[in-house]
């Protein structure tokens, strides 16, 4: 039985009660089992329309998005940002009003400018704004993939200690994850050198979910060790060259030296942990081939559930989490 949601945005991890979060990945595992049948398809969004409009790169998001709408029976439109008229000038806002105009359902959006899915969807109306990734500020589908991961091979999704290490400052990821975790009550261990995990991000609570008055412990740590000790998830970040403007290491093969993570770490440090990357990796930078493809790696598995869960969004966004 699916549960009833009034959510019509998805902006952001930080904006969203738990309350709305555990109903999503409620709803996830309804459509884990319509993924697992022969015909893949269920009426539910039948006549909605989405467009997903994709102006940075992606493929995990993208494909999963368009194959959750077309497994709810939507009509689902893709545009990328080569074919859309911003690259004539457009803005982003004119692009939306635009695509508004045709009276879609829902826009999926990512973009490099963080703060975007908020921006239009405080000036479009009638039309849900999903946020697919935006700049360095939130992923929140990633941050529900992820979860519903660890709590499928965990068995719990609460009393967890999770540490995410590596490219934080950069990472909308980190930025998803950390608030999910710290919402779900979990201790969130920020592990990496200085220039990567700032422990300003802490100091000026902008990882502080804002629908709960008891988010769990974040701390920042720079030695692997003290980062690791103990924890029950790894969750290892993508070094993001693209976004990286100025030389926050040395170089990649130190970073590695210090920071990378295999096998050989976690059993010294958490040999029960489980490891999840967001992807695309860059294998033998700040992950191991030999861990990513390990029994211990969740990382096919999070592809896999992406479907599942970006299906939930939609269907709790634009269905009301209601058959029929
Ligand atoms: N994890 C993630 O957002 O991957 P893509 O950039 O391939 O969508």
């Amino acid at each position: 039985m699916m549960t009833g949601c009034t959510l019509s945005n998805l902006l952001g991890i930080r904006y969203t009660s738990k309350e709305k979060f555990l109903e999503i990945l409620h709803n996830s595992t309804q459509f884990v089992e319509v993924n697992q049948r022969a015909i893949k398809k269920v009426p539910s969004l039948r006549g909605r329309s989405i467009i997903n409009l994709f102006l940075e790169p992606s493929t995990r998001t993208r494909v999963s998005f368009e194959l959750a709408g077309k497994r709810l029976s939507a009509d689902t439109i893709n545009i990328s940002g080569s074919e859309s008229s911003t690259k004539k000038g457009e803005t982003l806002l004119d692009t939306v009003k635009t695509i508004a105009a045709m009276a879609p359902d829902a826009v999926v959006i990512r973009s490099s400018a963080s703060g975007a899915p908020e921006f239009l969807a405080e000036r479009t109306d009638n039309i849900s704004i999903i946020n697919a990734g935006d700049g360095l500020n939130e992923h929140p589908t990633q941050a529900l993939l992820d979860c519903l991961s660890i709590k499928e091979r965990l068995g719990k999704l609460e009393g967890l200690k999770v540490a995410i290490v590596g490219d934080v400052y950069h990472s909308r990821v980190a930025r998803s994850n950390v608030m999910a975790h710290r919402l779900l009550g979990n201790e969130v261990r920020l592990v990496g050198p200085e220039t990567l995990v700032p422990s300003k991000l802490i100091s000026a609570d902008l990882l502080r979910p804002i629908t709960t008055d008891n988010p769990g412990r974040l701390t920042v740590h720079s030695c692997l060790e003290e980062g690791l000790s103990g924890v029950d998830v790894v969750m290892v970040l993508r070094m993001q060259l693209e976004r990286q403007s100025n030389f926050f290491v040395p170089s990649l093969e130190e970073y590695s030296k210090e920071y990378g993570i295999s096998e050989k770490v976690i059993s010294k440090y958490c040999p029960d942990a489980v490891v999840l990357h967001p992807g695309p990796i860059n294998r033998g930078v700040e992950i191991s081939s030999e861990l990513a493809y390990g029994s211990r790696s969740l990382i096919a598995r999070q592809v896999e559930l992406g479907v599942a869960v970006r299906m939930a969004v939609l269907f709790t966004l634009l269905a009301g989490g209601h058959e029929g």
